[in-house]
């Protein structure tokens, strides 16, 4: 495969969109987009505020539009009132009630529509009842549940009663779960008995239960329950109560709890560079600007489309193009359950027939994956509905980009590599499908009103042709408002004083080639992206430490990996004498379920390798470069003169 990989790399052509592309493209045309851009130049306030007149639905228009007097807390639109789940649900009760606003297609085939009516009927129901229950405007409400339409539901009626919620991924472990509930002070969970994957029935409650037993957690006075296995567990009365007993005799309407603009929508927890977590807060009036007019640009969405994210929505990605963006701009959308490649490796194709999918948006690792488990299955099925594919989450190599184009898209769609991030809120840098000629592997132009660029360690614009920082020069409406409870922390991460504390510090790496396109290179600290999840080097390394029994010092680093992006590879020193042999290889399993359960799975070391010690220069500083090396295999070219101990970097080769 790596001289392919090779050979595509020198992939020099550009896949312009075809014409009739472009004249129905709701941006047509390179003139078009340099208009608005333009625009935004001139104008920036102004660009803005008509977007966020023309896009949302006000309570109270707004009157000011940037507030920069306490920067980097930056406001937008803060004087306007609005609700998220108006305007994501009540602005369609007129003109199109019965149409379909989600397609759910469960782990096991079976398939459920629900109107806007419906799904408004059931956001209004539960959020009569999450009142009931007292949870209320400014109350934040974790939510841990499995992809259905209940998450969104969940998140839908948080918004509408102005409560913050804060949804985490159903892989994570109860310490993580017991961690967020801590950080975000919430006060209720919303949660299933369980979720099925893959044939598979996983539970999530005890996670809850787990979690709340560990202390900290004394706030929550409420845990909800959706039914969607039916195993039998423990419910402890009167704090948690069946969704169905919740909803039950609710009426169908719920008059939305108007918030300001900054009002905080959700808190989302994302990995940083050091072991503990950031609660990344979003706005409501900003954010849902974004999600609407990235629906638009990006994946030119038109009442007709069906449009599908393969995403879950305990990632951003399930937030902005799940459970908000689609439902603002009033498409149907397909959400789905299962996993790619059950029953077999053909489900996204035959799901993509059977739905009349036209916009399809998903990570490069699943079409890795897709690729390797079935790269000529999409030709058993029709696709001729497609019309644009997406990519997000970590850099598509050209290979899988080439195979996406060809084989999905029937070399006829257009690919949106979309880079953007937790705190981004939604698409920032992206080819826009009717006026860019695509470039594979490169996300290439920011959008209009995103102020974009490549700069070196001074700050200064590194011009084409060039590698450097990325950074995003002015503030955008849905961008990260706070850490959440750690604004010492946002401002230390995002705007630092290496440059003035003026531009946005995105933690990438990129390059512009001779014409400007951006070209991500992958992250600058210490994050990992392993299948375009998002994971700390420092938080796998204070899982492993916390193993007082067998772990004395850890180090994590990243490996590339053909199919998961990275790898994470973990070098360990134990308490006790270095292990080896099947001593070794037992040890390195105990480890690995360590960390799943300190995090979650997404979380486990692909690789563990045991040492007397790491490799430290004399001042105790553990030298990372010198473990990616190894990690990677690669002969040792850097200096080791500064080395403490150089006779384990043999001990530390060896694999298991
Ligand atoms: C990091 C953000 C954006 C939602 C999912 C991930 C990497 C994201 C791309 C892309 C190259 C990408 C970056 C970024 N990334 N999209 N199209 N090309 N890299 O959100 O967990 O906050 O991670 O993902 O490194 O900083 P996230």
């Amino acid at each position: 495969m790596s001289s392919t990989i090779e050979s595509v790399l020198q992939e020099t052509r550009a896949f312009p969109p075809p014409e009739a592309f472009v004249k129905q493209a709701n941006i047509s045309g390179m003139a078009a987009y340099e208009a608005m851009c333009n625009e935004a130049e001139r104008d920036f306030e102004g660009f803005w505020a008509r977007l966020a007149r023309e896009n949302l639905l006000w309570h109270k228009p707004f009157t000011r539009i940037l507030d920069e007097s306490n920067a980097p807390f930056f406001k937008w639109f803060e004087d306007g009132e609005l609700n998220a789940s108006y305007n994501c649900l009540d602005r369609h009760l007129k003109t199109q009630p019965d149409k379909i606003a989600i397609v759910f297609e469960a782990d096991d085939g079976k398939v459920t529509h629900v109107t806007y009516r419906q799904l408004y009927e059931k956001v209004c129901q539960f959020a009569n009842g999450l009142k009931k229950r007292g949870i209320a405007k400014g109350d934040r409400v974790l939510i841990y549940m499995p992809m259905s339409v209940e998450a969104i539901v969940a998140m839908q009626a948080c918004a509408r009663i102005g409560a913050t919620h804060s949804v985490v991924f159903g892989g994570f472990s109860a310490k993580s779960v017991q961690e967020r509930i801590v950080d975000a002070g919430a006060v209720a969970v919303i949660t299933a008995d369980g979720q099925f994957r893959g044939g598979k029935e996983i539970p999530l409650k005890p996670a809850i239960d787990e979690a709340l037993a560990m202390g900290g957690c004394e706030a929550i006075k409420s845990v909800v329950v959706y039914k969607r296995t039916g195993t039998s567990i423990p419910m402890t009365a009167p704090r948690d109560a069946w969704w169905s007993d919740v909803v039950a005799g609710q009426p169908t309407d719920c008059e939305p709890t108007w918030v300001g603009a900054e009002h905080p929508l959700f808190i989302l927890y994302t990995s940083g560079s050091t072991g503990k977590p950031k609660g990344v807060q979003h706005s409501t009036g900003g954010y849902l600007l974004h999600a609407m007019i990235t629906m638009k640009w990006v994946f030119d969405i038109k009442p007709k489309d069906i449009f599908w994210c393969t995403a879950d929505v305990g990632w951003v990605t399930g937030h902005t193009y799940i459970a908000y963006g689609p439902l603002a701009v009033g498409t149907t959308q397909v959400v789905f359950e299962g996993v790619p490649t059950y029953p077999d490796a053909g489900r996204f194709w035959k799901m993509i027939q059977d739905h009349k999918v036209n916009i399809f948006y998903t990570a490069p690792t699943a079409i890795r994956s897709l690729i390797k488990a079935g790269g000529d299955l999409p030709k058993n099925y029709d696709l001729k509905s497609l019309r644009i594919l997406g990519s997000v989450g970590e850099p598509i190599n050209p290979e899988a980009w080439r195979w996406y184009y060809e084989t999905v898209g029937g070399s006829r769609c257009p690919i949106v590599d979309t880079w953007w991030q937790t705190e981004t809120g939604g698409h920032m840098i992206t080819p826009l499908p009717g006026v860019h000629a695509l470039k594979p592997g490169s996300c290439q132009a920011p959008l209009p009103g995103v102020i974009a660029d490549i700069v070196d360690e001074t700050g200064h614009s590194v011009g084409n042709g060039k590698g450097g920082i990325l950074v995003i020069k002015k503030p955008w409406p849905s961008m990260i408002r706070t850490i959440w409870g750690d604004p010492e922390r946002f401002k230390k991460s995002y705007f630092p004083e290496d440059f003035q504390g003026k531009y946005y510090l995105a933690g990438d790496g990129a390059t512009k080639d001779e014409k400007g396109n951006i070209t991500i290179m992958g992250r600058i600290d210490d994050v990992l992206n392993v299948s375009g999840h998002r994971l700390g080097t420092m938080e796998i390394e204070s899982a492993l430490v916390s193993n007082s029994k067998l772990v004395a010092e850890a180090a994590v680093v990243g490996r590339p990996d053909d199919l998961t992006g990275e790898a994470v590879v973990a070098f360990v020193v134990t308490k006790g004498p270095r292990p080896s042999g099947e001593e070794a290889k037992a040890m390195a399993n105990e480890l690995r379920a360590w960390v799943a359960k300190e995090i979650g799975s997404i979380a486990k070391p692909k690789d563990i390798r045991f040492g007397d010690n790491l490799p430290k220069t004399r001042s105790g500083k553990i030298m990372r470069r010198l473990l990616r090396s190894i990690a990677k295999g690669e002969a040792i070219t850097q200096d080791v003169s500064t080395l403490e101990n150089p006779a384990i970097l043999d001990q530390l080769k060896q694999n298991l």
